[in-house]
């Protein structure tokens, strides 16, 4: 059975995609069957231009694209509405044994979420599916991805403490698009206190690799129960 890492976003362009993509890379580039996978996609014309199209291009994965996205929306709009509009609600039951069927074909599977924490992939008066619902049924270790920009500080507390109200601790931070400097390094020593958590790892603005060796990005993989 493989092992997944579900990526955490702390809102919608943060660099899930970005990061996810140098993280199968890194793993593809070691010798792993490393693929991909994301329930709810909205605002791609195409598969190719999706954010499986992305990983797919930058990674090197064998996985087929087609497999690595259950829903998607053309509609550049939150899954729920996207959904509404063009029709094809999410089902659980669909994306679990999506995950399912991929862990069956590979060793290490990197699961990106849609928006930030709270994104609502149905909502309709007789249903609704947020992406809450798919963290806590995945049963993955979960890692946040930020960047360290003005303002990053309030959502990374925010989303770990919200992840924390609803049973789910995170096992770290990955900042996106690093620069560096005082503000950044300190915005990241102020998230490390104010959530507990650990910084991961530093991806820097227009980095082409993962900025740390397989062996360590493998050990953050665990398996679904
Ligand atoms: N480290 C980086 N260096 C350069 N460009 C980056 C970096 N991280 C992200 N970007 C760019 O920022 C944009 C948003 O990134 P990305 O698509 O990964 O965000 P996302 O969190 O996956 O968004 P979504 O919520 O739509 O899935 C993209 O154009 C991406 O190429
Ligand atoms: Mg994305």
């Amino acid at each position: 059975m493989a092992k997944g890492l579900f990526i955490l976003g702390t809102g919608t362009d943060v660099g899930k995609t970005y990061v996810s993509a140098l993280l199968v890379k890194c793993l593809v580039e070691a010798g792993y069957q490393a693929g991909y996978y994301k329930a709810a996609q909205s605002g791609a014309a195409s598969l190719s231009e999706s954010d499986a199209g992305w990983v797919k291009a930058v990674s090197g994965t064998k996985q087929e694209t087609e497999s690595m996205v259950s829903y998607s929306y053309q509609t550049p709009v939150s899954p729920h509405l996207a959904a509404r509009l063009e029709g094809g609600y999410a089902h659980l039951s669909v994306i679990q044994s999506a995950f399912a069927g991929l862990c069956r074909q590979m060793e290490l599977v990197t699961v990106e979420g849609s928006g930030g924490m709270i994104c609502p992939l149905v909502y309709e008066p007789n249903r609704q599916l947020m992406l809450l619902d798919v963290i806590q049924a995945l049963r993955l270790p979960v890692l946040l991805v930020s960047t360290a920009a003005l303002g990053s500080i309030n959502q990374v507390v925010l989303t770990a403490q919200y992840a924390a109200a609803n049973g789910i601790s995170l096992r770290g931070i990955l900042i996106n698009r690093y620069h560096g400097g005082r503000m950044e390094e300190d915005n990241c020593r102020m998230m490390e206190t104010l959530t507990g958590l650990p910084i991961l790892g530093y991806v820097a603005e227009g980095a082409k690799a993962f900025p740390l060796p397989a062996e360590v990005v493998s050990s953050w993989y665990g398996a679904a129960d």
